[in-house]
């Protein structure tokens, strides 16, 4: 089974950013755990801060791989493009959120990609993350 985490722009700075939101770990140092927790699963990573390449990549995997758990983060709330991209791909996506997006400002509360998410996993800190793979699984 292949199944690759896409992470959205700021996410790169997780463990630095904004510790009393998202945390004090990498994403790095989570990911390594979750493969190791997870080694029958072809599991890979991408993070990019640009809207274009996020839409690159999930138009590369996105009728080959077998899940996409996409936390977007703010290109969620505005990106038309990436929505597209979703809505365009056969592979199925899971939309994650560290945060509880809904129990923050207003303009959080709104996804483009939800409509065309298979599901949506918000809050649970980077467990979200381990949430959407146990759903593929
Ligand atoms: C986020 C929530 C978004 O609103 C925010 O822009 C992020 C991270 C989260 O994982 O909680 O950068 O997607």
């Amino acid at each position: 089974m292949k199944i690759i985490i896409i992470n959205g722009p700021n996410l790169n700075l997780l463990g630095k950013r904004e510790t009393n939101i998202y945390g004090d770990l990498s994403f790095q140092e989570f990911f390594d755990e979750l493969k190791e927790k997870n080694p029958t699963i072809k599991l890979s990573y991408f993070q990019s801060n640009i809207e274009g390449e996020l839409i690159d990549k999930i138009q590369e995997v996105g009728f080959d791989y077998d899940g996409i758990i996409l936390n977007a983060a703010a290109y969620t709330h505005t990106s038309i493009g990436i929505a597209d991209a979703v809505a365009g791909i056969t592979t199925p996506v899971i939309e994650v959120h560290i945060s509880n997006t809904y129990s923050r400002e207003s303009f959080r509360h709104k996804s483009y990609l939800a409509p065309n998410a298979k599901g949506i996993i918000t809050g649970f800190g980077l467990q979200s993350y381990e949430l959407a793979l146990q759903s593929f699984l």
